[in-house]
């Protein structure tokens, strides 16, 4: 998933603010989720979230999304989030930012947990 970061967006300091990171990493995480569970999830817990580098205004921001594990009714997701500086002086090769393991439960239309369809 691709977006850009925008200057409402930003932290105190200037740079892009982690929790708009968090929410395009949880935002992304969930498409994938998404289409493994065949309908709707809820995100329960997020661990290991590491940021490593600032993020600024203008970067195309990148968030991808891998498979860790399916449970019986949850999807451990392991998101990156990858920047390509495309208006700022720094313009170059991409390079990483911010890593997590996102929890996502399958749930029915009451948000009760449901069991994961099996993978084809
Ligand atoms: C998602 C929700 C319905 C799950 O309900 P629950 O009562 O916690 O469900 P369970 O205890 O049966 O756990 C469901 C699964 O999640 C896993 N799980 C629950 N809490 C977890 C945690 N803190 N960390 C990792 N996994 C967790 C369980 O191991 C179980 O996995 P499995 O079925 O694959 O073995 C409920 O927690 C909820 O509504 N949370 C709020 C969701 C939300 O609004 N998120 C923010 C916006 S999307």
């Amino acid at each position: 998933m691709r977006t850009m970061a925008m200057p409402a967006d930003t932290n105190a300091n200037g740079d892009i603010f982690g929790g708009w990171i968090m929410s395009q990493m949880d935002l992304g995480g969930s498409l994938l989720a998404n289409e493994i569970a065949l309908g709707r999830v809820g995100t329960v817990a997020v661990s290991e979230m590491s940021f490593s580098r600032p993020v600024k205004v203008g970067d195309v921001v990148c968030t991808h999304g891998e498979l860790v594990k399916v449970g019986r009714t949850s999807i451990t997701i392991c998101v990156e989030v990858w920047v390509k500086p495309v208006l700022t002086p720094e313009r170059g090769p991409r390079y990483k930012v911010a890593q997590a393991q996102f929890v996502y439960v399958a749930i029915d239309q009451d948000g009760r947990p449901r069991a994961i369809p099996a993978q084809e």
